[in-house]
Protein backbone atom coordinates (compact mmCIF):
# COMPACT_ATOMS: atom_id res chain seq x y z
CA UNK A 1 0.00 0.00 0.00
CA UNK A 2 1.64 3.41 -1.45
CA UNK A 3 1.37 6.13 2.26
CA UNK A 4 -0.20 9.74 1.07
CA UNK A 5 -1.09 12.19 3.31
CA UNK A 6 -2.08 15.95 3.58
CA UNK A 7 -0.77 18.36 5.92
CA UNK A 8 -1.76 21.55 7.40
CA UNK A 9 -2.91 23.57 10.41
CA UNK A 10 -5.87 23.13 11.34
CA UNK A 11 -6.44 20.06 9.14
CA UNK A 12 -9.59 18.03 11.03
CA UNK A 13 -11.87 19.56 8.98
CA UNK A 14 -10.16 18.12 5.53
CA UNK A 15 -11.96 16.77 3.02
CA UNK A 16 -8.89 15.39 1.11
CA UNK A 17 -8.98 12.02 2.97
CA UNK A 18 -12.02 11.27 2.48
CA UNK A 19 -12.05 12.21 -1.58
CA UNK A 20 -8.92 10.36 -2.55
CA UNK A 21 -9.69 7.09 -0.52
CA UNK A 22 -12.92 7.45 -2.70
CA UNK A 23 -10.70 8.23 -6.31
CA UNK A 24 -8.43 5.16 -4.99
CA UNK A 25 -11.82 2.88 -4.65
CA UNK A 26 -12.99 4.18 -7.80
CA UNK A 27 -9.76 3.64 -9.63
CA UNK A 28 -8.89 0.52 -7.62
CA UNK A 29 -5.70 2.08 -6.93
CA UNK A 30 -3.95 0.48 -3.95
CA UNK A 31 -2.74 3.73 -1.28
CA UNK A 32 -3.72 5.00 1.77
CA UNK A 33 -4.19 8.47 2.53
CA UNK A 34 -4.18 10.25 6.20
CA UNK A 35 -4.66 14.01 7.51
CA UNK A 36 -1.32 15.26 9.67
CA UNK A 37 -1.56 18.00 11.75
CA UNK A 38 1.99 19.93 11.94
CA UNK A 39 2.63 22.19 14.61
CA UNK A 40 2.88 25.55 12.89
CA UNK A 41 6.56 25.30 13.52
CA UNK A 42 7.11 21.17 12.62
CA UNK A 43 6.17 21.57 9.39
CA UNK A 44 9.85 20.23 7.82
CA UNK A 45 10.64 17.68 10.68
CA UNK A 46 7.09 16.19 10.41
CA UNK A 47 7.18 15.98 6.64
CA UNK A 48 10.77 14.49 6.76
CA UNK A 49 9.50 11.95 9.08
CA UNK A 50 6.28 11.05 7.00
CA UNK A 51 8.85 10.85 3.42
CA UNK A 52 11.72 8.84 5.91
CA UNK A 53 8.62 6.24 6.47
CA UNK A 54 8.18 5.88 2.87
CA UNK A 55 5.33 8.18 1.89
CA UNK A 56 4.98 8.46 -1.62
CA UNK A 57 3.46 12.08 -2.24
CA UNK A 58 1.59 14.70 -0.16
CA UNK A 59 -0.97 17.36 -0.22
CA UNK A 60 -0.13 20.80 1.60
CA UNK A 61 -2.80 22.93 3.02
CA UNK A 62 -2.85 26.18 5.12
CA UNK A 63 -0.50 27.69 6.37
CA UNK A 64 2.15 25.64 4.94
CA UNK A 65 1.48 26.17 1.28
CA UNK A 66 4.98 28.29 0.95
CA UNK A 67 7.00 26.88 3.58
CA UNK A 68 6.01 23.82 1.14
CA UNK A 69 7.43 25.90 -2.02
CA UNK A 70 10.79 26.73 -0.18
CA UNK A 71 12.02 23.34 0.57
CA UNK A 72 10.69 21.40 -2.65
CA UNK A 73 14.28 19.69 -4.15
CA UNK A 74 11.99 20.35 -7.48
CA UNK A 75 9.21 22.87 -8.80
CA UNK A 76 6.82 22.58 -11.70
CA UNK A 77 6.17 25.02 -13.61
CA UNK A 78 3.30 25.99 -12.17
CA UNK A 79 4.71 25.87 -8.09
CA UNK A 80 7.77 28.35 -9.79
CA UNK A 81 5.18 30.85 -11.29
CA UNK A 82 2.58 30.49 -8.14
CA UNK A 83 4.89 31.00 -5.05
CA UNK A 84 3.44 28.15 -3.27
CA UNK A 85 3.05 23.91 -3.55
CA UNK A 86 -0.42 22.00 -2.70
CA UNK A 87 1.22 18.70 -4.45
CA UNK A 88 4.59 16.75 -2.90
CA UNK A 89 5.90 13.79 -5.20
CA UNK A 90 8.57 11.83 -4.27
CA UNK A 91 11.07 11.03 -6.89
CA UNK A 92 12.69 7.59 -7.49
CA UNK A 93 15.79 9.11 -6.35
CA UNK A 94 14.72 10.14 -3.10
CA UNK A 95 14.24 14.35 -3.57
CA UNK A 96 11.18 15.86 -3.54
CA UNK A 97 9.36 17.47 -6.13
CA UNK A 98 6.62 20.10 -5.93
CA UNK A 99 3.88 21.32 -7.66
CA UNK A 100 0.63 23.33 -7.55
CA UNK A 101 -2.80 21.44 -8.76
CA UNK A 102 -5.06 24.41 -7.29
CA UNK A 103 -5.09 26.49 -10.87
CA UNK A 104 -6.08 23.19 -12.90
CA UNK A 105 -8.85 22.58 -10.35
CA UNK A 106 -10.39 25.88 -10.22
CA UNK A 107 -10.64 26.11 -14.35
CA UNK A 108 -11.63 22.72 -14.60
CA UNK A 109 -14.35 23.24 -12.19
CA UNK A 110 -15.38 27.28 -13.95
CA UNK A 111 -15.23 25.38 -17.29
CA UNK A 112 -17.35 22.40 -16.25
CA UNK A 113 -20.05 24.98 -14.70
CA UNK A 114 -19.45 28.15 -16.97
CA UNK A 115 -18.19 26.66 -20.24
CA UNK A 116 -14.85 27.50 -22.23
CA UNK A 117 -13.09 30.43 -20.73
CA UNK A 118 -10.94 31.11 -24.39
CA UNK A 119 -11.84 35.27 -25.33
CA UNK A 120 -13.88 35.57 -21.76
CA UNK A 121 -13.53 38.49 -20.14
CA UNK A 122 -12.39 37.47 -16.20
CA UNK A 123 -12.03 39.79 -13.29
CA UNK A 124 -10.38 37.71 -10.38
CA UNK A 125 -10.82 39.61 -7.20
CA UNK A 126 -8.00 39.23 -4.65
CA UNK A 127 -4.40 39.50 -5.12
CA UNK A 128 -3.51 36.78 -2.54
CA UNK A 129 -1.70 32.89 -2.66
CA UNK A 130 -5.47 31.99 -4.40
CA UNK A 131 -5.31 33.93 -6.94
CA UNK A 132 -1.69 33.55 -7.42
CA UNK A 133 -2.15 30.24 -7.83
CA UNK A 134 -4.46 30.05 -10.51
CA UNK A 135 -3.41 32.88 -12.85
CA UNK A 136 -1.30 30.80 -15.41
CA UNK A 137 -4.18 27.83 -15.91
CA UNK A 138 -6.54 30.84 -16.16
CA UNK A 139 -4.27 32.46 -18.99
CA UNK A 140 -3.60 29.51 -20.33
CA UNK A 141 -6.64 28.45 -21.07
CA UNK A 142 -7.19 32.03 -23.08
CA UNK A 143 -8.97 34.05 -20.78
CA UNK A 144 -8.72 37.66 -20.39
CA UNK A 145 -8.06 38.58 -16.95
CA UNK A 146 -8.49 41.58 -15.07
CA UNK A 147 -7.20 41.55 -11.34
CA UNK A 148 -8.68 44.02 -8.70
CA UNK A 149 -7.54 44.03 -4.94
CA UNK A 150 -8.58 46.11 -1.29
CA UNK A 151 -5.41 46.67 -1.50
CA UNK A 152 -4.44 47.38 -5.13
CA UNK A 153 -0.78 47.55 -5.19
CA UNK A 154 -0.82 43.65 -4.63
CA UNK A 155 -3.07 43.33 -7.84
CA UNK A 156 -0.44 45.23 -9.88
CA UNK A 157 1.86 43.39 -8.56
CA UNK A 158 0.34 40.10 -9.69
CA UNK A 159 -0.41 41.38 -13.34
CA UNK A 160 3.33 42.15 -13.28
CA UNK A 161 4.47 38.86 -12.32
CA UNK A 162 2.25 36.96 -15.18
CA UNK A 163 2.26 39.97 -17.71
CA UNK A 164 4.87 37.39 -20.03
CA UNK A 165 2.03 34.06 -19.76
CA UNK A 166 -1.01 35.74 -21.07
CA UNK A 167 -3.16 39.17 -21.80
CA UNK A 168 -3.69 40.22 -17.60
CA UNK A 169 -4.33 43.69 -16.27
CA UNK A 170 -4.68 45.18 -13.12
CA UNK A 171 -7.96 47.56 -12.35
CA UNK A 172 -8.83 49.81 -9.38
CA UNK A 173 -11.96 48.29 -7.57
CA UNK A 174 -13.35 52.03 -8.39
CA UNK A 175 -12.49 51.60 -11.68
CA UNK A 176 -14.34 48.69 -12.58
CA UNK A 177 -17.34 50.12 -14.59
CA UNK A 178 -18.35 47.17 -16.89
CA UNK A 179 -19.39 43.88 -16.61
CA UNK A 180 -17.33 40.87 -16.85
CA UNK A 181 -18.44 37.09 -18.56
CA UNK A 182 -17.06 35.37 -15.23
CA UNK A 183 -16.26 36.92 -11.81
CA UNK A 184 -14.16 34.91 -9.60
CA UNK A 185 -13.70 35.84 -5.93
CA UNK A 186 -10.13 34.41 -4.63
CA UNK A 187 -10.20 36.37 -1.60
CA UNK A 188 -10.46 35.18 2.36
CA UNK A 189 -12.60 37.87 3.76
CA UNK A 190 -15.93 35.18 3.15
CA UNK A 191 -14.28 32.85 5.55
CA UNK A 192 -14.14 35.40 8.27
CA UNK A 193 -17.54 36.28 7.76
CA UNK A 194 -17.17 39.47 5.60
CA UNK A 195 -17.91 40.35 1.86
CA UNK A 196 -15.73 42.64 -0.28
CA UNK A 197 -17.20 45.84 -2.12
CA UNK A 198 -17.80 45.79 -5.58
CA UNK A 199 -19.46 47.74 -7.80
CA UNK A 200 -22.54 46.00 -9.19
CA UNK A 201 -21.45 47.41 -12.57
CA UNK A 202 -19.54 44.38 -12.83
CA UNK A 203 -22.13 42.12 -12.92
CA UNK A 204 -25.29 41.71 -15.90
CA UNK A 205 -27.46 39.03 -16.81
CA UNK A 206 -24.64 37.22 -18.47
CA UNK A 207 -22.22 36.87 -15.48
CA UNK A 208 -21.23 33.95 -14.17
CA UNK A 209 -19.63 34.18 -10.67
CA UNK A 210 -17.65 31.29 -8.78
CA UNK A 211 -16.60 31.75 -5.27
CA UNK A 212 -13.44 29.79 -4.52
CA UNK A 213 -14.70 29.04 -1.15
CA UNK A 214 -17.60 27.11 -0.40
CA UNK A 215 -20.06 26.22 2.36
CA UNK A 216 -23.28 24.33 2.52
CA UNK A 217 -25.58 27.27 2.32
CA UNK A 218 -24.91 29.56 -0.38
CA UNK A 219 -21.70 31.85 -0.10
CA UNK A 220 -21.99 35.36 0.68
CA UNK A 221 -20.28 36.31 -1.74
CA UNK A 222 -23.08 34.18 -4.04
CA UNK A 223 -25.76 35.94 -2.42
CA UNK A 224 -24.15 39.53 -3.68
CA UNK A 225 -23.83 37.87 -6.93
CA UNK A 226 -27.49 36.76 -7.55
CA UNK A 227 -28.88 39.67 -6.15
CA UNK A 228 -27.31 41.74 -9.00
CA UNK A 229 -28.47 39.28 -11.04
CA UNK A 230 -25.59 37.08 -12.04
CA UNK A 231 -26.61 34.25 -14.48
CA UNK A 232 -25.18 31.78 -12.60
CA UNK A 233 -23.27 31.12 -9.11
CA UNK A 234 -21.33 28.31 -8.17
CA UNK A 235 -19.14 27.46 -5.16
CA UNK A 236 -15.31 26.11 -4.43
CA UNK A 237 -16.30 22.33 -3.96
CA UNK A 238 -15.60 21.24 -7.35
CA UNK A 239 -12.14 23.28 -7.37
CA UNK A 240 -11.57 21.27 -4.31
CA UNK A 241 -12.23 17.84 -5.58
CA UNK A 242 -10.55 18.98 -8.76
CA UNK A 243 -7.60 20.05 -7.24
CA UNK A 244 -7.71 16.38 -5.63
CA UNK A 245 -7.95 14.77 -9.11
CA UNK A 246 -5.05 16.56 -10.34
CA UNK A 247 -2.91 15.63 -7.41
CA UNK A 248 -4.15 12.10 -7.68
CA UNK A 249 -3.46 12.17 -11.34
CA UNK A 250 0.09 13.20 -10.89
CA UNK A 251 1.17 10.73 -8.47
CA UNK A 252 -0.63 7.84 -10.18
CA UNK A 253 -1.21 8.29 -13.49
CA UNK A 254 -4.88 7.98 -13.64
CA UNK A 255 -7.93 10.56 -13.77
CA UNK A 256 -10.56 9.95 -11.34
CA UNK A 257 -14.00 10.93 -12.36
CA UNK A 258 -14.62 13.94 -9.91
CA UNK A 259 -18.51 13.98 -10.20
CA UNK A 260 -19.66 10.92 -7.90
CA UNK A 261 -17.58 12.42 -5.07
CA UNK A 262 -18.72 15.69 -5.38
CA UNK A 263 -22.13 14.64 -5.34
CA UNK A 264 -21.10 12.88 -1.57
CA UNK A 265 -19.51 15.13 -0.56
CA UNK A 266 -22.61 17.91 -1.20
CA UNK A 267 -24.74 15.31 1.06
CA UNK A 268 -22.18 15.29 3.60
CA UNK A 269 -22.40 18.89 3.86
CA UNK A 270 -25.94 19.30 4.02
P1 LIG B 1 -5.08 33.28 0.20
O1 LIG B 1 -3.93 32.33 0.20
O2 LIG B 1 -6.38 32.68 0.63
O3 LIG B 1 -5.20 34.01 -1.10
P2 LIG B 1 -3.90 35.61 1.36
O4 LIG B 1 -2.67 35.42 0.56
O5 LIG B 1 -3.80 36.04 2.78
O6 LIG B 1 -4.77 34.30 1.37
O7 LIG B 1 -4.81 36.67 0.56
C1 LIG B 1 -6.07 37.04 1.02
C2 LIG B 1 -6.77 37.86 -0.04
O8 LIG B 1 -8.10 38.17 0.42
C3 LIG B 1 -6.12 39.20 -0.31
O9 LIG B 1 -6.38 39.57 -1.66
C4 LIG B 1 -6.87 40.14 0.65
O10 LIG B 1 -6.86 41.49 0.29
P3 LIG B 1 -5.62 42.44 0.71
O11 LIG B 1 -4.51 42.10 -0.21
O12 LIG B 1 -6.13 43.81 0.54
O13 LIG B 1 -5.31 42.10 2.15
C5 LIG B 1 -8.26 39.58 0.52
N1 LIG B 1 -9.13 39.87 1.67
C6 LIG B 1 -9.13 39.27 2.89
N2 LIG B 1 -10.08 39.78 3.68
C7 LIG B 1 -10.71 40.75 2.95
C8 LIG B 1 -11.81 41.64 3.21
N3 LIG B 1 -12.44 41.66 4.39
N4 LIG B 1 -12.18 42.48 2.21
C9 LIG B 1 -11.54 42.47 1.03
N5 LIG B 1 -10.52 41.66 0.73
C10 LIG B 1 -10.11 40.79 1.67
Amino acid sequence: TDKYAVFGNPIAQSKSPFIHTDFAAQTQQNLSYEAILAGVDQFPQSLRLFFGQGGKGANVTAPFKQQAFELCDELSELAQLSGAVNTLIKLADGRIRGDNTDGVGLVTDVEAHFGELTHKRVLLVGAGGAARGCLKPLLDAGAKVTLCNRTFTKAQALAAIFADIGDVNACEIAQLSQPFDVVINSTSAGLAGELITLPSEIINAQTHCYDMTYSAQTTLFNQWAGAQGAKSVADGLGMLVGQAAQSFYVWRGVKPNMSDTMAQLRLQMA
